[in-house]
């Protein structure tokens, strides 16, 4: 390894030019005596291609393990864990020579159709930007790249690489790029890739705002721009933008485009050196972090795997206490899924699993009783007979425990759901198994939200895992038979009907555009804003224990709100509960979701046992993004913090009191009567004028709510068309007065 870093100056344009592609598929190209750098699909495994090269999962890769997805990992909620499969991501990609990993994925699950959602964390940008955070951690951690995936606004598969997503400032700030805000302050990834879409208009390739503005002005990002895999429309407006690696590589001519540009006076050569000095610093990370390799230990991988996938099971429902299952109760395994379980989705992310468990073999393991297995559905012949053989096996056992899922099919990379129903035949089978055996267990795997309400009316209990990587069928196993207790809570909202999800009309878009019609009404915030019903709530999951809740306590300390309460373990057995923290703010200047997660922590507690839990709420996240001053703005007045076990049951609240810090917005001729009275200096002085220009009035303005109710709208300009006495002159030297402050402070 070179010890002098390269110095970008001395090497030819053509040589810089060419830093800012790929050599190949998966590889950049090497300078200087710094090895080429290379990048593989992730994230929940690594996807190492020796052979073949492809972006859609269908070449062959190296055996790895595979974890749960994000739709599954993100129903642990829990940070610790995830950074341990992040550091055992880490050791995987180094022995098989990779650099950096491609995720994590923290777009958010804008609709329950999106085809990717699978590899999306949630519908909550804090939730996706602490736990895609704690992920970046953990790899990084272990010497490999992450790459923050794809900035911005890729909600969507339809149409993915023309659509424009066309996003309100507020929107995009506080959901849709909250969540990469977080992970690339929080954790530096070594690179971010940004989207094929475009974003209000333009590519986000070639997004200049988004790339340099927003990316490393705001937000301090100091790694490397990485194009999505043909994501570059016009190489040179992207250079331009703050793209520094367009991938995959193997085209030159697109290095001749760049020196052409420069060569025309279209591309300033400064900005070349700056990208290629990205690339050089990427590589130069890579070379850092390249010390020997140490054999990884699959068994321990897979044994990392089981514990993921059982903290990622999410218990719905449990009516009448059927879980956990008795040793000795006789079963009747049912479904496909059973033995071949349904735990990746598909497309570029999708890893050639080192092994994997086998649901009903583990089952059969845990039990010394009689276990049957019959397929249910989707075998080959009669779909009746198939039902019939299932609900006679349902009726001779104890318990039915019923798998359910979408195929590989159903969900994938590059294409949208149309609906987010389950099979009907699967629906069938488990009414007819439902109607013979009340002891019925709903077990699901699907990548993207599905309805629900039919499976909750006709199962006893409902074990959701999303997806659940290589070792789910140990997992699920495991929290069947009570050896794991339950912790998994919902990273995304079941609706009751795809008619009420927030993005209904407005998904997947048309004529290559989406409108995000919706705002900040994202998921629960939209649930809960209409007082719509929903069939499992945002954050829900029960266990095999209760939990009791004390009262909550809230301060501001250091510039973020603590928030504490003792939480108890109060049932038959060990458990761990998620905490989950909500705020609101009644009183607003703007438009407010009811509630918004704002922090959230899990917490291990044996039976008997009482935890004091600390939650800190920093305070830059509870300000909202104003458009008018494009900026953040933390608004003064009462915060009501909201403690609970899922968003909609919330145990404790307690009230806050904060300064708040503006917006400093000057007043000026267009300002309303009712801005000018809400301003400490121009309200007191509108008001002497106002009863010096109308002596018929006193006082009205000030103390009749009415009044100013009904002429709070006029622009302080126009006051002079209904009282004469307020002059020009007068107006603007209460301008003046009033923005003097203001100016001081600049
Ligand atoms: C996907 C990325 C992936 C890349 C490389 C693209 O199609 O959108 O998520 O990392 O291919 O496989």
């Amino acid at each position: 390894m070179p010890d002098d870093p390269v110095d970008v100056t001395s090497v030819t344009l053509e040589a810089k030019a060419a830093l800012g592609s790929g050599q190949s598929f998966w590889r950049t190209k090497a300078v200087g005596g710094l090895p080429a750098v290379v990048l593989t699909d992730g994230p929940h495994g690594v996807r190492a291609q020796a052979d073949a090269a492809d972006n859609f999962g269908v070449a062959g890769s190296a055996p790895a393990t595979c974890f749960p997805p994000a739709a599954g990992l993100a129903q642990s909620w829990d940070r610790g864990l995830v950074e341990r499969v992040g550091a055992a991501l880490a050791d995987e990609a180094r022995s098989l020579g990779v650099n950096v990993l491609l995720g994590p994925g923290v777009n958010i699950k804008r609709d329950p159709r999106c085809g990717r959602n699978f590899e999306y964390l949630s519908e909550d940008p804090i939730l996706s930007g602490m736990l895609g955070a704690s992920w970046v951690n953990g790899l990084q951690g272990g010497g490999v790249g992450a790459s923050v995936k794809h900035l911005a606004a890729n909600n969507a598969e339809s149409d993915r690489m023309r659509s424009d997503s066309r996003v309100e400032p507020r929107a995009l700030r506080e959901i849709y790029l909250k969540s990469f805000e977080r992970v690339v302050t929080e954790s530096q990834p070594w690179t971010v890739m940004c989207s094929y879409n475009k974003i209000n208009g333009v590519y986000a390739s070639e997004n200049r705002w988004l790339l340099t503005d927003v990316l490393r002005h705001q937000w301090g990002f100091t790694g490397a721009v990485v194009s999505d895999w043909g994501a570059v429309n016009d190489r040179v407006a992207a250079m331009a933008a703050g793209l520094d690696l367009a991938m995959p590589g193997g085209d030159p001519s697109l290095d001749d485009e760049v020196i052409a540009a420069v060569a025309a006076g279209d591309l300033d050569e400064a900005t070349v050196d700056e990208t290629a000095g990205r690339v050089i610093g990427l590589l130069r990370r890579a070379a850092d972090n390249s010390g020997p390799v140490e054999a990884v230990d699959l068994d321990a991988h897979h044994a990392l795997a089981r514990e993921a996938a059982s903290r990622s099971v999410a218990l719905l429902k449990n009516a009448g206490g059927v879980l956990p299952l008795a040793p000795d109760r006789r079963l009747a395994v049912i479904g496909r899924f059973a033995t071949e379980p349904h735990y990746q989705g598909g497309g570029s992310s999708r890893v050639n699993a080192a092994r994997v468990d086998i649901p009903l073999d583990e089952i059969r393991s845990r039990t010394a009783a009689d276990v049957t297995c019959t397929a249910g559905f989707g075998a080959e012949g009669d779909p009746a007979h198939a039902r019939a053989d299932a609900v006679a096996a349902a009726r001779a056992a104890d318990v039915a425990v019923v798998f359910l899922g979408l195929s590989d099919l159903d969900e994938s990379e590059g294409y949208d759901r149309d609906d987010i129903d389950l099979p009907e035949e699967q629906l069938h089978l488990l009414a007819a198994v439902a109607e013979v055996q009340p002891h019925t267990v709903a077990v699901l795997s699907h990548g993207g939200v599905v309805r629900l309400d039919d499976v909750d009316r006709r199962a006893a209990a409902v074990l959701d895992g999303g997806l659940l990587g290589q070792g789910g069928g140990a997992a699920v196993a495991d929290v069947l038979f009570g050896v794991v207790n339950p912790s998994g809570r919902l990273a995304e909202t079941v609706p009751v009907r795809l008619e009420d999800v927030p993005s209904f009309l407005n998904f997947p878009g048309e004529h290559s555009h989406v409108l995000y019609g919706e705002g900040i009404h994202v998921g629960y915030r939209w649930y809960d804003a209409r007082a719509f019903e929903v069939t499992y709530p945002f954050g829900h999951g029960l266990s095999y224990t209760t939990f009791g809740y004390g009262s909550v306590e809230a301060r501001t300390e250091d510039g973020a709100i603590r928030v504490a309460l003792p939480v108890s373990n109060t049932g038959p057995r060990d458990g761990r509960e998620v905490v989950q923290v909500y705020v609101s703010k009644a009183a607003s200047d703007v438009q407010r979701p009811p509630q918004e997660l704002k922090g959230f922590q899990v917490v291990d507690l044996p039976r008997g046992s009482t935890s004091m839990v600390v939650i800190r709420i920093a305070l830059e996240d509870l300000a909202y993004w104003d458009d008018r001053v494009d900026d953040w703005v933390l608004e003064g007045g009462d915060y009501t913090i909201r403690v609970g076990s899922s968003s909609r049951d919330i145990r404790c609240t307690t009230d806050v009191r904060l300064e708040g810090d503006g917006p400093r917005i000057a007043l000026s001729e267009n300002s309303t009567i009712a801005e000018v009275l809400a301003h400490p200096v121009a309200g007191p002085l509108f008001t002497a004028m106002a009863r010096q220009a109308m002596p018929a009035m006193p006082d009205a303005l000030s103390s009749d709510g009415e009044l100013v109710k009904m002429v709070g709208s006029i622009p302080l300009h126009r006051i002079r068309r209904f009282a004469g006495g307020i002059g020009q002159t007068a107006i603007d030297r209460l301008l003046q007065q009033a923005n003097q402050p203001l100016d001081g402070q600049q």
